[in-house]
């Protein structure tokens, strides 16, 4: 503070003393003072003008953590402050400057348990990019935004867009899928939202943390023009979208250096392309150097402050890191402060809205389940049905979410664990009491529905015998620090399935899986759905699409393989002796053909493309029209069905031949709600970036001169309609 508002500060409080003016009228008059608290100015004009009032120590203590609650290996003087969050960093009182409260939030707050609190699980981020949906995505994180500040937290560590390139990677679950521009999107709109709620926005884990196996030292190799295509494609349109104040800077290295002192990401293509104005926040334990990670634009070191407390301090005071870099990293972080609101209106404990928690969450499943197959008119389940057999899964109690950081506590604990043994561990398989036995039962109350757990093949195979009809419930569980070994499910649950099958030809297959799964039995089940990570309301989402209530809209994100030798890397290349660690490497060769690219570039056909899901009625497309100059194209879609169906129309373009490129991209879609019978013109916009190619040479984007040839359709591999956009 400088001696002239010092000395009004003094002359205010001795005013309140003599009881000339009220306490209230002080803080007017101190935020007149306080030029800063004018919300009238800009965050930039308002994080510099307090900027000019700290002291070197107040700046610095922005650039480090203070330890991770409910964690004895961090933690600082600091700790129980966190309120029980992931993170805490000091804020400058005397200035108005609340502290960064963190806490882990992917699908919904973290850590509910431990800290004796409540909070919805929204269904996984994988399957909320199933819904194709910015609006649905907005309401998601509206949902754990406003957790986040009744629970007394104003920063999140959510928005996870690392794209699924690596489908076994554990963590595919926390991601939006294997496109950037739906990655980006799906996220993008997911974190802005959740800013507007007042809490400091992330996006992470920034980049190419595209695998769990060795992520602390895995070097991943890649052309800059492969990764800006693709990965930092994905973060560019969620930060372009959302705003966020922080970027979380990832494990992994890049070409050589770790994610938290890369140069190449953070200070050239993030801070100086993109002209991102908030902070580099590090993974919990990522930052491996002082004078290098803040030169290459590391703004603050978590959970601890190993590099960036003392010997930060040192550094200065040494002349090693210049001042300006302080104060770079300082603004950046007040900056994010100022523009998500947390200045203005800092967090006030309040009880979490369960209910509107629970009616977003059913309502953003219910967009996010995806139909794979459906013969023999098995689905919708009629009420007139019998009978029914309710396989595996443990679904008499509940489904299934996933593990690590984002994982959220269901009430009363897990749903397969004896009462009493409440502890559970980040990779616990923790299922939500959200039983679809309990929620089809009352969709069908005219029906006999009974359980089977599956374990034993021979029950299950009698009841379902015994019955009309028969659900298969499949699980696969992942979670953060661990890659799948293969896409099979685990537990027999492929014999299960076959044998099932075998006897009931009207079997159901329902999936609660995190990511792509194979499945050898497919041709012998009449119908499957992808129901995700479901989430606190999942079971009944799922029964309103199973009876039909609900007509299902999603499509895939991600592609399903026939097999794991189709994919770019038929195994995860394994890791080296520990003392050798420094030398794992994995070469992303395939560089931007991430997912459904791949498979076009080297014809193979997958089970299941990217973008595909079916729905209860049928449509039509016709008539494309392309405007090259407006880069929008125009199309029709029919509903050809008996009911009404919102169906997500996908719009590809392929690249002229000089840009090198053999596959298409996703350029466009749009959601269209039609009636039995009725048609709509469509109009997509295309957005130029996502048509251009990146020249390494030159770092910079350009059009591929000449005819890109744009097709329309429901699909990756069904598009019925072809035009061309051209570019001169
Ligand atoms: C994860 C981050 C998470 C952080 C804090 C790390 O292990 O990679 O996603 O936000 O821990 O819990």
């Amino acid at each position: 503070m400088n001696n002239r508002s010092l000395s009004s500060q003094l002359f205010l409080s001795l005013l309140v003393a003599m009881g000339i003016i009220s306490a209230t009228s002080v803080l007017v008059a101190q935020d007149a003072v306080r030029s800063w608290m004018n919300p009238k100015l800009s965050p930039q004009e308002r994080a510099e003008l307090v900027l000019k009032q700290m002291t070197l120590d107040e700046k610095l203590a922005l650039l480090h953590g203070n330890g991770m609650a409910n964690n004895p290996t961090w933690t600082m003087p600091l700790t129980h402050l966190a309120n029980g969050g992931a993170g805490y960093v000091e804020g400058v009182e005397r200035l108005g400057i609340p502290p960064l409260i963190i806490s882990d939030a992917a699908y919904g707050v973290r850590d509910s348990g431990v800290n004796g609190r409540y909070a919805t699980a929204m269904p996984s981020n994988l399957g909320a990019a199933s819904a194709w949906d910015p609006e649905s995505a907005c309401a998601y994180g509206e949902v754990i935004g406003s957790e986040l500040r009744a629970q007394g937290f104003d920063m999140t560590l959510g928005g996870g867009v690392n794209l699924a390139r690596e489908p076994r990677n554990g963590r595919t679950f926390e991601y939006a899928g294997e496109d950037p521009l739906l990655a980006g999107t799906i996220d993008g709109n997911m974190m802005k939202c959740e800013q507007a709620q007042h809490v400091v926005g992330d996006i992470k884990h920034y980049a190419l943390n595209d695998q769990e196996t060795g992520r602390n030292f895995v070097n991943a190799i890649i052309s800059n023009r492969a990764m800006q295509e693709s990965d930092l494609l994905a973060f560019h349109i969620a930060i372009s979208i959302a705003h966020p104040g922080a970027v979380m800077c990832s494990y992994n290295r890049i070409n050589g250096d770790y994610g938290c002192e890369n140069s190449y990401t953070l200070r050239d293509v993030l801070k100086r392309d993109w002209g991102f104005q908030g902070f580099v926040i590090s993974d919990w334990a990522a930052t491996h150097s002082t004078e290098k990670a803040s030169a290459a634009g590391l703004d603050q070191e978590e959970p601890m402050a190993d590099y960036f407390g003392p010997k930060l301090k040192e550094a200065v005071a040494a002349g090693r890191v210049p001042l300006s870099e302080i104060d770079d990293h300082a603004r950046r972080v007040l900056y994010a402060e100022f523009l998500s609101g947390v200045v203005d209106d800092p967090p006030r404990k309040s009880v979490v809205d369960v209910e509107k928690g629970l009616e977003v969450a059913q309502r953003v499943e219910e967009k996010s389940i995806v139909l794979l197959k459906n013969t023999r008119s098995v689905l919708p389940i009629i009420q007139s049905i019998h009978s029914i057999a309710i396989i595996g899964g443990h679904a008499d109690v509940g489904m299934l979410s996933g593990g690590g950081s984002a994982q959220v506590d269901p009430p009363g604990g897990n749903a397969i664990m004896p009462a009493g043994k409440g502890e559970t561990h980040w990779q616990d398989h923790i299922w939500f009491p959200t039983s679809p036995l309990k929620a089809l039962r009352a969709q069908l109350p005219n029906t006999k529905i009974e359980y089977d757990s599956g374990i034993d093949l021979k029950s299950a195979v009698s009841l379902a015998r015994s019955s009309d009809l028969a659900i298969v419930f499949a699980y696969q569980w992942i979670a953060e620090d661990m890659d799948l070994p293969s896409l099979s499910l685990p537990d027999n649950q492929d014999a299960l399935i076959e044998q099932v099958a075998a006897v009931n030809p009207r079997t159901i297959v329902v999936l609660e899986t995190g990511t792509a799964v194979t499945m050898p039995w497919l041709d012998k089940v009449a119908a499957v759905v992808e129901a995700w990570y479901a989430g606190s309301a999942g079971h009944k989402a799922l029964a309103n699409v199973l009876v039909g209530n609900v007509n299902p809209t999603g499509k895939l994100p991600i592609t399903f393989p026939k097999s794991e030798t189709d994919l770019p890397h038929p195994v995860i290349p394994p890791m080296p002796p520990q003392d050798q660690a420094l030398s794992y490497t994995v070469h992303y060769d395939e560089g931007p053909a991430v997912g459904y690219k791949w498979y076009e570039a080297k014809d193979k056909q997958p089970l299941f493309a990217f973008g595909f899901g079916l729905s209860y009625t049928s449509y039509a497309y016709s008539g494309l029209s392309v405007d090259s100059a407006a880069k929008t194209v125009r199309f029709s879609v029919a509903n050809t069905g008996k009911q009404t169906g919102t169906e997500i129309a996908e719009v590809y373009a392929r690249l002229p031949k000089s840009a090198d490129e053999s596959f298409k991209r996703l350029v466009g879609w749009n959601r269209v709600r039609l009636a039995p019978g009725e048609s709509q013109t469509v109009t997509v916009a295309i957005d130029p970036q996502v048509l251009q190619t990146y020249d390494d040479t030159t770092a910079r984007w350009n059009f591929a001169p000449g005819d890109y040839e744009i097709v329309v359709g429901a699909s990756s591999d069904n598009t019925p309609l072809t035009g061309s956009l051209s570019v001169h």
